[in-house]
């Protein structure tokens, strides 16, 4: 923060804990964005901040990027929207394209979602119609969103589930392989071993490994600690 002076900030939050479902917020700093440019936030008092945050990820490039900015006000003036469900439209053809040709293997193809959670809802839905299996493994602290199938891979927060189960069945936890927590004197490929053993105990006491659908993993976990796993 480069300087201070938060009057109309402490006002408009004032005014929108009467509206806004607390429920729907992580508050991590009270902060009103006015507008963005790059890395820099100024809030609607002109006080200005690098952000570090980039609305989780999803402003990689910066925030109102030329070329992103040019790209969407020429495509809303053309069409903002049809459901690719229903019709065919050259936007949605390109992006599909590049997608499946940047995703590792061959022959991907794509389906749109609204959501990281109605993504991985999807991976649950594929993998068991494709596989004809019902059962999912996933990790203990991960986070794949709050859609009920998201929910219930993830494995992070007791708030997040507290009240609301049950939860979707036939969703096994293991724990997650972190680098971080070696025992002293333990290699990264020792650490691997020993977590492997974790994740088999399941599949020799209750957990038939002929009706396991998939195993979905972070490579490196995100709420759970930027935490990441042995390449092994
Ligand atoms: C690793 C991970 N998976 C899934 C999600 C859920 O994405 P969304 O909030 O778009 O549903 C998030 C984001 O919050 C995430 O960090």
């Amino acid at each position: 923060m480069i300087s201070q002076n938060h009057r109309l900030d402490q006002q408009l939050i004032e005014r929108e804990d009467h509206y806004m479902a607390t429920a729907a917020r992580i508050n991590y700093y009270d902060l009103v964005i006015d507008h963005a440019h790059g890395a820099l936030l100024t809030d609607v008092d002109g006080n200005q901040y690098i952000d570090l945050l980039a609305s989780a990820s999803a402003i990689n490039v910066g925030h109102t990027h030329p070329r992103v900015v040019k790209a969407i006000q020429e495509q809303a003036a053309k069409l903002i929207h049809y459901t690719p469900a229903y019709f065919h439209h050259q936007p949605e053809q390109r992006l599909a394209e590049r997608l499946a040709k940047s995703a590792p293997g061959t022959d991907n193809e794509v389906v749109f979602g609204n959501s990281g959670s109605d993504a991985n809802d999807a991976i649950i839905k594929f993998a068991r119609a494709y596989t004809n299996r019902q059962y999912i493994v996933a990790y203990t602290d991960a986070y794949y969103g709050s859609t009920y199938g998201s929910m219930s891979l993830s494995g992070v927060s007791l708030n997040m589930v507290r009240k609301m189960g049950p939860l979707l069945p036939g969703i096994v936890h293991v724990p997650y392989p972190d680098c971080y927590r070696t025992l002293p004197h333990e290699t990264e490929h020792e650490l691997a071993l020993r977590y492997f053993e974790a994740f088999k105990v399941p599949f020799d006491s209750y957990l038939p490994a002929e009706e396991t659908a998939c195993v979905i993993i972070e490579p490196i976990q995100g709420d759970g600690g930027i935490r990441k796993a042995p390449a092994e």
